[in-house]
């Protein structure tokens, strides 16, 4: 058989990252591989599991619905449905300089919002990476490294030239994006329920974080008033609906995965007691990623999530989460490729160390995977190759693509079954709705969005087409600028001016 050559060049990821193309001295079919009826029939298996039909989405809305319900109902739900004691959907008119402050994942941002009415607004914003060991340091150290960088960032943006005019003795109001579950009595105030997306640092659960962030702002003597603690979804829901008035439902698809919408008073019991006018709006942070945890009833739940949620910094928790977002997704085909490396079906005879060490497979290659426009599937080569130092051939290359579309889109199906459930509750479905989605799975993963909407349909047959998800506006930013504002103007109308 004649040798082939590839010829040397190199791959521009979407990420702007340069991949030198592989070069091969001997055919692909030369190297030892399995049987394409092998991959095959492994395949079918992979199907079976991570397949969700029609039916079973069904089932997984129906008991969801009954999730969401009893969260509202009782406090201290798996699903806590979080009251935000945001009353009702922003006029547009919100006007004003806001502060916001975005603590949700790998960085931390400061936004200094203008917002100008008639849904406009100005942005200026820095973002500050926050590295492995600060999510696993002292609780008050990271609200102190937030304060540090809201210092800077007032600094280098004020005096003569800048951009933010102090006014001696006042304060600029700031919304606080914080997105963790966090049990809230009052606007400005919340218990962190739990850590979610790898954070661990000690001594927060449990705490009044709102309160630890004053504690690191009276370190400094900063122009500044918390006045606002927000959940990013709920940031996302007022956000869009500022610009998009047939928004009815937020969502988060990213490292975390989360929604919020917004709910008639009467129809929080858990809150009676607070005697709140029965026919006010209140938004809700539902944190539904934690949906089916601990008992694990609902969820099609494979051995490699299991793996997943028992390696994870905590097992049980965050069952919906888990099969679905970015911090995850990788992982879940990673273990599926070792399973079968140690099987003896993929990469016959090569060195796989670097597979083999945990997260070493991001959700942003099965992004790429997904989107690799060649038949000879050139991207996956290079991925291959340059992360991983393995090389495939066609065969293992279109097995992986499909195992990637397979837990993509069972993570899509479910995000689907979420949504649906929302709807139902709320008698949606036939006015329709729009759900503003955010996030880095519903932006940057091909197809995602489109899922997303088949699911629906199968969930609700045609009808599924009334609702339609589209790109948020940004939550955490313009979003807890308007919460900001909303909290304000109601203050100061001396409506319940204690929440
Ligand atoms: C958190 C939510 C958040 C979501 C998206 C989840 O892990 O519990 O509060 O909204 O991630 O960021």
């Amino acid at each position: 058989m004649p040798l082939s050559r590839r010829g040397s060049g190199s791959l521009v990821l979407p990420t702007g990252q340069t991949l030198a193309q592989h070069t091969r001295t001997q055919d692909e079919e030369q190297l030892p591989h399995a049987t394409k009826r092998t991959m095959a029939d492994h395949l079918r298996r992979f199907e079976t599991l991570f397949t969700l039909t029609p039916q079973r989405m069904r089932i997984i809305v129906s008991s969801f619905k009954e999730t969401l319900e009893t969260g509202l109902d009782k406090p201290d739900q798996t699903v806590p449905m979080i009251p935000t004691f945001v009353f009702g959907w922003p006029s547009g008119n919100e006007k004003g300089e806001f502060l916001a402050i975005d603590l949700g994942g790998t960085n931390l941002r400061v936004c200094l919002l203008n917002l100008q009415g008639n849904g406009k607004f100005e942005i200026t914003q820095s973002k500050y990476r926050l590295s492995e060991e600060q999510k696993q340091d002292d609780g008050q150290k990271l609200f102190d490294f937030c304060v540090d960088c809201l210092k800077l960032f007032i600094e280098a943006n004020s005096g003569e030239d800048g951009i933010l005019q102090l006014v001696p003795g006042q304060k600029i109001p700031l919304g606080f994006t914080f997105s963790y579950p966090c049990k809230q009595d009052k606007i400005d105030h919340g218990i962190l329920i739990r850590w979610t997306k790898g954070f661990g640092s000690p001594n927060t659960e449990g705490k009044n974080v709102a309160e630890m962030f004053r504690e690191a702002l009276s370190k400094h003597d900063l122009p500044v008033e918390l006045t606002a603690l927000i959940n990013d979804t709920t940031g996302t829901l007022i956000a869009s609906r500022y610009v998009n008035p047939t928004t009815k439902i937020a969502c988060i698809f990213g490292t975390g995965c989360n929604a919020a919408y917004m709910e008639h008073v009467k129809d929080i019991p858990k809150i009676k007691h607070l005697g709140i006018d029965g026919d006010q709006d209140m938004a809700i942070n539902c944190e539904w990623g934690a949906f089916d945890s601990f008992e694990h009833e609902h969820l099609p739940r494979t051995k490699y999530d299991i793996i997943i949620d028992e390696s994870s910094n905590k097992p049980g928790e965050q069952a919906f989460e888990k099969l679905i977002s970015g911090r995850y997704l990788g992982e879940i085909v990673r273990l599926i490729i070792c399973e079968l490396i140690d099987e003896g079906v993929l990469f016959l005879g090569q060195n796989t160390y670097k597979l083999e060490v945990p997260n070493a497979f991001d959700t942003a290659l099965l992004s790429l995977m997904e989107s690799d426009p060649t038949d000879e599937l050139l991207m996956i080569i290079g991925l291959f190759s340059h992360f991983f130092a393995l090389e495939t051939t066609l065969a293992e290359r279109q097995f992986l693509r499909a195992i990637a579309r397979l837990v993509g889109r069972r993570a899509a199906r479910l995000s689907a079954c979420g949504i649906a459930s929302i709807v139902e509750k709320m008698g949606y479905i036939e006015e329709g709705c729009s759900v503003g989605a955010d996030g880095s799975l519903y932006n940057k993963y091909p197809g995602f969005a489109e899922r997303i909407h088949e699911g629906l349909v199968d969930i609700f047959g045609e009808r599924g087409r009334n609702i339609v998800t589209h790109h948020a506006e940004d939550g955490s930013g313009v979003g807890s600028a308007i919460i900001a504002a909303m909290t304000k103007e109601r203050k100061a109308a001396g409506i319940y001016v204690d929440l």
